[in-house]
């Protein structure tokens, strides 16, 4: 195991664990007497997570202790007693939310492949930090429902871009309005879910998808997400375009030099 690069007592207070081995950074959720309710601290100290990853890490795996992922923000949040240690007399301003926004956004980054590990409940900022993942793999117990607007919010944590992504507008649409729970067979068809297993086989159906991701050489991955990520938004001639860019550097020397990894 390498050095961490935080204080596990703010990794504590923040309701998180992380722990890196080589290619590897596994986020736990941490607090499931509290179904790993998300607060200020818990998104704070994901973005610091996300800006001090050692260079080695390839794959960030998020996922969470107990039965649920994550049920969301901490409600005391919105209580005039609050959750104690978190300073909630701040403005709610737009800086404000890009602050914790923050917490989520860099777990697109090229240089990582981020893959959410959910079982049970993942509601609102929990759905939302899944769907900042690349990639989901879900137990067949698995309850996504985006509670936002029911509190009379809109999902602000980076998650209506890839819910949009994957889904579509109009069901994307459907899912926030009623606020509803996606189960697993409806993920999967609809693409939240890269892969659905019982809730016993979830870590090594993790593990083997790691362990795949890590066999492609980490210049190559880095290059396949950036081209892949910008498909949606190219014209056809501009993602061929993409793709010799970053074929070209992985070609290396054709004098004999192998590919660069
Ligand atoms: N905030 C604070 N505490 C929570 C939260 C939360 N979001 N979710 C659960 N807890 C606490 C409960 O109060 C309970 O505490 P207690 O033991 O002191 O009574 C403990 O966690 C266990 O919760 P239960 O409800 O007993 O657990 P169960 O497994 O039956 O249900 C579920 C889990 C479905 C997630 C339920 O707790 C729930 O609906 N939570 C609220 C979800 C929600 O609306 N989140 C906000 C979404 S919007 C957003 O994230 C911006």
């Amino acid at each position: 195991m390498a050095d961490l690069p935080l204080d596990p007592a703010e990794l504590q207070r923040a309701g998180l664990r992380l722990d890196v081995d080589g290619a590897v950074a596994t986020i736990s959720l941490a607090r499931p007497e509290r179904r790993n309710a998300l607060t200020f601290s818990t998104w704070h100290t994901l973005a610091r997570i996300g800006e001090t990853l050692p260079e080695t890490v390839r794959v960030v795996v998020v996922r969470g202790d107990g039965p649920s992922f994550s049920a969301g923000i901490d409600l005391r949040l919105f209580s005039p007693e609050g959750v104690p240690g978190e300073d909630t007399s701040g403005p709610r301003d737009e800086e404000f939310i890009a602050g914790l926004q923050a917490g989520y956004l860099w777990l697109r980054r090229p240089d990582i492949v981020s893959i959410a590990a959910v079982q049970g409940h993942a509601i609102g900022g929990g759905f939302q930090l899944a769907l900042s993942c690349d990639l989901r793999v879900v137990a067949d117990d698995v309850k996504f429902a985006m509670k936002e607007p029911a509190l009379g919010i809109v999902p602000d944590l980076t998650g209506t871009k890839p819910l949009v992504d994957i889904v579509g507008v109009p069901r994307a649409l459907e899912i926030c309005l009623t606020t509803r729970t996606v189960f697993a067979e409806e993920a999967a068809r609809l693409g939240l879910a890269e892969l659905v297993v019982p809730a016993a086989e979830l870590d090594s159906a993790v593990a083997d998808l790691v362990a795949a991701i890590l066999q492609v050489p980490p210049a190559t991955a880095a290059a396949t997400k950036r081209l892949i990520r910008q498909a949606p938004h190219n014209t056809l001639e501009e993602q061929a375009a993409a793709e010799r860019r970053e074929q070209v550097p992985l070609l290396g020397d054709p004098a004999g030099a192998s590919p660069a990894s």
